[in-house]
């Protein structure tokens, strides 16, 4: 196991590649408080790939893409999990983990995503059209996932929509993600109009002006953006797949259309790679902070708390999805 020393270190090492020394030096003392405390109340820390880089290195255990994340909520044995990312994302964990107290720096650290749908929309879409399935995205609310037939993410959703039978499948509630699945699959794909408010600012017009500019780069996109993006892009996947391409590619040259932050990620994990910076802030991924994070720990809050039924129930989905994949 690290010592405290080393994990410093390593903190100051890869956050410097997005933050000045004298930054780093004010932000420190927060760290080592982090690190104690996570000793103390044998706490876990799970992070999503579109944390700070103060966040995201040195005091997570496990950082990934939403599946990831999830896997590994299922897995730990803690008194406390502190989830660095969504509202939804916690609510996941609580979900495949409902011993442990689940906690989030700030409750307001929402998804646009998940905020377009709620339970009584899936069942009024049940209604509508009886007899089709219906898949969620994971970027939805627990209330949400107590009515779907199973939930995907964007690093499964094609293999999830072609395990049903039928030869039409509801995906819900992120439309353009929808419209990507359309592109891969012959099954007839019957969208929900949520967006996600960050990728859905990237148009063709920066594909374009990205391509004239920077003639070498491989661009490279989230499938929450526009269909009519993803298709004039190298290669489009979810955050962790992101990363797995520029290793398994040997790109030089990047650029992504994705949240700020997985570049500022990358860069310290790729060193050797050109970055080319266009991305757009999550504003609800930006509001876990180390200030905020070393209270939730301090203070074990904010719990997410959710009904014995709605564990229950929104259960079902989730463990449809991971015996899938
Ligand atoms: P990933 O599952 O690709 O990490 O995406 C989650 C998310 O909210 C992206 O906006
Ligand atoms: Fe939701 Fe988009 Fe933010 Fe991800 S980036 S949490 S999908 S609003």
């Amino acid at each position: 196991m690290k010592s405290t020393e080393e994990k410093v270190l390593e903190w100051r090492e890869n956050a410097g590649k997005t933050y000045f020394k004298e930054e780093l030096d004010a932000r420190e003392p927060l760290v080592r408080e982090i690190l104690a405390l996570k000793e103390q109340k044998n706490a876990i820390l799970l992070g999503h790939n579109y944390m700070t880089p103060d966040v995201y290195y040195g005091i997570s255990d496990f950082v990934g893409d939403s599946l990831a994340l999830a896997r590994k909520s299922l897995e730990v044995n803690a008194d406390i999990v502190l989830f660095n990312g969504v509202h939804f994302m916690a609510e996941t964990a609580k979900i495949l983990n409902p011993k442990a107290k689940v906690l989030i720096a700030d409750l307001k650290a929402g998804c646009s995503l998940a905020e377009s749908m709620t339970g009584a929309d899936v069942r009024a879409l049940r209604k509508k059209y009886p007899g089709i399935p219906i898949v969620s995205y994971i970027n939805c609310t627990a209330d949400a996932k107590t009515e779907v037939d199973i939930i995907c993410t964007s690093a499964n959703a094609v293999k999830i929509v072609e395990s049903f039978d039928s030869d039409t499948v509801i995906v819900a509630p992120d439309g353009y993600l929808a419209s990507n699945i359309q592109k891969k699959t012959e099954k007839k794909i019957i969208p929900w109009p949520g967006k996600c408010m960050v990728h859905e600012l990237y148009t063709e017009f920066d594909v374009d002006m990205a391509r004239k500019s920077f003639p070498n780069a491989t661009v490279i996109a989230h499938p929450e953006c526009k269909d009519t993006v993803t298709a004039k892009v190298d290669f489009t996947g979810s955050t962790s797949q992101m990363g797995k391409f520029i290793r398994e590619s040997k790109a030089k040259e990047v650029m992504l259309m994705t949240e700020c932050s997985m570049g500022d990620n990358l860069r310290a994990e790729f060193p050797e790679v050109v970055f080319i910076s266009s991305c757009q802030t999550c504003p609800h991924m930006k509001k876990i902070t180390l200030e905020k994070v070393r209270d939730a720990l301090k203070y074990e809050q904010f719990e997410i708390t959710l009904t014995q039924e709605t564990i229950e129930r929104a259960r079902v989905p989730l463990d449809r999805m991971l015996a899938v994949v």
